[in-house]
């Protein structure tokens, strides 16, 4: 069975395989990296089968490389729908970057010059993945710490464009959008002006290192007040749009990320809230 998503989830990581198994904690869907379970078998894919019973669920990639000049990585995309028809996730998502070239893997999300070459370049493989998988597939905004010299747009026009030409979907993460804005120097709410809101289906909240005039994107610390202020304007402007915090590293008791999700729901709720009207 196929679940929709609302409301608010976590991404799911082993050290929390057991609490969700046994204590089933109030969380209204699940993420969880496609790449940790894409094997026949084993203690991964068995917690992950019997969570799956108790929460809807989407896939979440790191491999797909969809920037890259290499060929599309076949047998990547038949292993990525054997696990699909095993999970039956709403929608699955990959990063609007590039991880290697010339079959070497640089073990990074790395960014794309925003041109109109590259454009015409992700568009055709984003449509060749659509048409393999048999389904949209949702692409999500990374951090960077470089550009190139040869971009022609910014990086939002770039993202919008390439959504309505490849007709995918937007996985919107306000943190990376905070770490590049200051490592830039731009408006991050010019970004999220920028965002087509029926093509954004998603949206992750994350914590970082910063280091004053540039930021490092560890994925590692609780999320920081300018990046609740930048999700509370992302939501104006986009809607109620599900929302997950995604913890990588320093994974921290489950009661701490439940708090934090807490704080989304109080966001999204007091945005929610009617206007009081005072009293003439
Ligand atoms: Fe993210």
């Amino acid at each position: 069975m196929t679940s929709e998503i609302a409301g608010f989830g976590l991404g799911l990581r082993p050290d929390h395989y057991l609490q969700f198994r046994e204590h089933r904690p109030k969380v209204d869907w699940l993420e969880f990296i496609s790449e940790n379970y894409m094997v026949p078998g084993g203690q991964p894919l068995a917690h992950l089968d019997a969570i799956r019973r108790d929460y809807p669920m989407v896939m979440h990639g790191v491999s797909l490389s969809i920037g890259s000049s290499d060929p599309l990585n076949l047998e990547y995309l038949r292993e990525l729908k054997t696990l699909i028809a095993r999970v039956e996730p709403a929608w699955i998502s990959d990063h609007l970057c590039w991880t290697g070239v010339d079959h070497t893997n640089l073990h990074d999300l790395l960014p794309l010059p925003y041109s109109e070459a590259a454009l015409r370049h992700l568009t055709e493989r984003v449509s060749q993945v659509q048409d393999l998988l048999g389904r949209r597939i949702l692409l999500e905004n990374v951090s960077s710490y470089v550009s190139y010299a040869s971009d022609e747009m910014s990086e939002w026009e770039f993202i919008a464009e390439l959504a309505r030409r490849a007709d995918c979907s937007l996985l919107f993460d306000v943190n990376n959008v905070y770490v590049s804005s200051v490592n830039h120097g731009f408006d991050p709410r010019t970004f999220v002006d920028a965002m087509p809101a029926e093509r954004v289906r998603q949206i992750h909240l994350a914590g970082h290192e910063d280091h004053g005039d540039y930021i490092i994107d560890t994925h590692d610390h609780p999320i920081c007040g300018a990046v609740w202020d930048l999700y509370a304007y992302t939501l104006e402007r986009l809607g109620p749009v599900p929302t997950m915090i995604e913890r990588d590293d320093n994974i921290p008791p489950l009661d701490e990320l439940l708090a934090e999700l807490d704080c989304a729901r109080s966001i999204a709720a007091r945005l929610r809230a009617p206007v009081a009207v005072a009293a003439a």
